[in-house]
């Protein structure tokens, strides 16, 4: 009998990002690292993970930015299934879709700063002169201007970091990912970083945030989940940034 039933609906989600059941297992590991567990993060909500060492922080980072897969469970991020998607168009998801900022910053050191922050741009095929003046507004923003054509050898952690959170904003990815953005950072260069998050948060930015640092996470996050053995031991979600 021809089922009446209506198609599945198109997901109207509102949500930058859903797990479902989502569990990550490695290798010959007993135990996944992390999950089983549900997520749900809103677009424009800034999430904090904090959580011990080793308590899967990162993996649930990564599985976000589609650098891994999970062994169970589905993840959507910015409406589009990517779990099961191939190493190809995974690629092409994280380069379109995802800005990723890292601890040491993984910064190219034989390109200039402009280069680096155009590089994600030149990746997607965005026309030269578009992308020249992205990236030129993004270092006003910034304020790296002047080192546009300095290499990032030369520049200190933080100013290195905001290179950073330049290219990661190049393509105006759905998302803003961070690992441990202010942790090889000195206090001062600590609290500029912070203070760049907060104001992306506020001009909509979705960012998900992995940290140890709760200062960190009180002042940029509007929400946090805290992870204890891979498992949601805490969901706090605040009124309003201060
Ligand atoms: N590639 C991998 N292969 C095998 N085990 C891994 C791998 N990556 C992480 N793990 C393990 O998974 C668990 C969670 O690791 P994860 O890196 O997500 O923790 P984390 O919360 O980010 O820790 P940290 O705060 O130290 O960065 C740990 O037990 C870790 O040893
Ligand atoms: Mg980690």
């Amino acid at each position: 009998m021809t089922s009446l039933a209506p198609t599945t609906p198109l997901a109207q989600t509102t949500h930058a990002i859903e797990l479902a059941g989502v569990a990550k297992r490695y290798d010959s590991a007993p135990a996944p690292a992390l999950g089983p567990l549900d997520l749900a993060v809103a677009q424009g909500e800034a999430l904090a993970i904090t959580g011990p060492s080793g308590s899967g922080k990162s993996t649930l980072l990564n599985l976000v930015a589609g650098l891994d897969r999970p062994t169970e469970g589905t993840v959507t991020v910015a409406g589009q299934r990517i779990d099961r998607l191939s190493e190809h168009a995974l690629a092409r998801f994280r380069r379109e879709r995802i800005g990723m900022v890292f601890q040491f910053f993984n910064l190219l050191d034989d390109l200039t700063v402009a280069d680096n922050i155009q590089l994600p741009a030149q990746l997607t095929g965005t026309a030269r002169r578009r992308t020249a003046a992205r990236a030129g507004e993004l270092m006003e923003v910034l304020g790296i201007q002047k080192h546009a054509r300095a290499y990032p050898g030369r520049l200190s952690g933080g100013e290195r970091q905001r290179v950073a959170v330049a290219r990661a904003l190049v393509n105006r990815p759905a998302l803003l990912l961070a690992d441990e953005p202010t942790g090889a950072l000195d206090t001062a260069s600590g609290q500029d970083v912070r203070e760049l998050l907060v104001d992306l948060h506020r001009g909509g930015q979705t960012i998900v945030l992995v940290t140890h640092d709760l200062a960190l996470a009180q002042a940029c996050a509007s929400r946090t989940i805290h992870l204890v053995d891979g498992h949601l031991a805490l969901d706090t979600t605040v009124e309003a940034v201060r």
